[in-house]
């Protein structure tokens, strides 16, 4: 690691990786990296299982082809969230049905999830968007009443906790994570599902896996007995399925990440806290901090708040360039609610395509009043600085930029 520039990779990265590519991807005792890899992260969810992909939006499609969502059947999901999470519903041919968020959270709202429950919903998929969590306790009561499976997409949230110090993606049917390389843990694109149900894990194992037989919930090993498997008369494939197995380089890179969690989560919580801090004391309402409900742990997978400057002729654009113009990093909006992406909404005379077949007439449906208004006025701010002092920029240019508005809308 001698020329090595970056930060993210100084655990056992490179190590694993020579372990994998000197023993010609043959597997150890302990087992193959993307083995050793599942094995850790669940248990450190104090899960049974695990199965890593190779990106989180692929463990989405997993969970719900698990679930037996399938043409015609309805997902809810969040309106305000990224695409992939609509992209999974369709690759189901099923149609994605829109939730609107908590204007005070910014996440889905258990009542109008309530509201979106139709005869076709199967399942509910919660968004624990920016690092915080959904709240679980209402979620998991309605699935209960409607007898739906709930998937929790982790993917930007790493080890948070609810009012009741529940961990994310334990507590539905199945928690999804990505390794895209924005992410808390990252193996540059990848992924991972955990879940206690034995079937479940063995039906998103065959399904990321090619369909093989002999695969089980708790591996992925698809030689097992070479007399068999060099066999003519050997049938190797138990259903149609996809290819989305997990690069050993990437498990290697990704077990190696996951030993050095706490400092990735700590500097992100660390930065999260700072930013919420200055807001706090601002002593003016152009940032409004996202409420975080009592006793919840935030991960901080950005930093998210609500752009209140319209209120002085400013706009969300020339705020952000103020802060970059003080030293801030950037600030990314929130993505369009997925109703209003092009890909979904060019669907909406056509229905849903895959390829030339129709998979569903549908495509989606659910307004998402409260998604469309915060997501004009969502501000991320980033926490993956390098370094304390590349916080410290942070730091100072939201300080400066507040303090430069204030004085010049006399708000002191
Ligand atoms: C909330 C959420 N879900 C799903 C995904 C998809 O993950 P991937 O990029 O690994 O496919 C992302 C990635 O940005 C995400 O943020």
């Amino acid at each position: 690691m001698k020329d090595y520039k970056g930060w993210k990779f100084k655990g056992k990265e490179l190590s694993y990786i020579k372990e994998v590519l000197s023993s010609d991807f043959k597997a150890k005792s302990s087992g193959t990296m993307n083995e050793r890899l599942e094995v850790k992260f669940a248990k450190i969810h104090n899960q049974r299982y695990a199965v890593t992909a190779n990106s989180g939006t692929s463990t989405l499609h997993m969970a719900l082809n698990a679930f037996g969502v399938g043409h015609g059947d309805e997902v809810i999901i969040p309106g305000l969230t990224v695409a992939m999470c609509g992209y999974a519903v369709w690759q189901c041919g099923a149609v994605p049905v829109y939730a609107d968020i908590k204007k005070d959270t910014f996440l889905i709202d258990p009542e109008d999830i309530q509201r979106k429950i139709t005869k076709k919903t199967k399942a509910i998929m919660v968004v624990h968007l920016y690092g915080l969590m959904c709240d679980m306790t209402e979620i998991m009561k309605i699935a209960k009443k409607h007898n739906l499976f709930v998937l929790e997409d982790c993917a930007q949230c790493v080890f948070a906790k609810d009012e009741k110090k529940r961990i994310a993606g334990t507590i539905g049917d199945v928690g999804s994570w990505s390794f895209e390389n924005s992410k808390h843990i990252t193996t540059g694109d990848g992924g991972i599902v955990t879940t206690n149900n034995k079937i479940l894990a063995k039906k998103m194992r065959e399904f990321s896996c090619a369909g093989f037989r002999n695969v089980t919930a708790s591996s992925g090993k698809v030689r097992i007995d070479r007399s068999k498997f060099q066999d003519p008369n050997w049938k190797r494939h138990n259903t149609l399925a996809y290819n989305y197995r997990l690069p050993e380089v990437a498990a290697a890179i990704g077990l190696a990440q996951i030993e050095r969690k706490e400092f990735f989560l700590s500097k992100r919580i660390l930065m999260g806290k700072k930013f919420r801090e200055i807001i706090k004391s601002s002593k003016c309402d152009i940032l409004i901090n996202q409420v975080i409900p009592n006793k919840y742990t935030h991960s901080y997978y950005t930093f998210p708040c609500k752009f209140n400057g319209k209120k002085y002729g400013i706009s969300w654009q020339t705020f952000r360039k103020k802060f970059i113009f003080f030293g801030g990093d950037g600030i990314y909006s929130a993505w369009q609610t997925v109703n209003n992406e092009p890909a979904f909404k060019r669907a909406k005379e056509k229905g849903l395509y895959s390829g030339s077949m129709k998979i569903s007439n549908s495509y989606g449906w659910g307004e998402v009043k409260t998604g469309e208004k915060i997501q004009k006025v969502l501000m991320q701010f980033t926490t993956n600085q390098r370094n304390l002092s590349e916080m410290k920029k942070q730091e100072i240019a939201l300080k400066k930029v507040l303090n430069y508005y204030r004085k010049k809308f006399n708000l002191i």
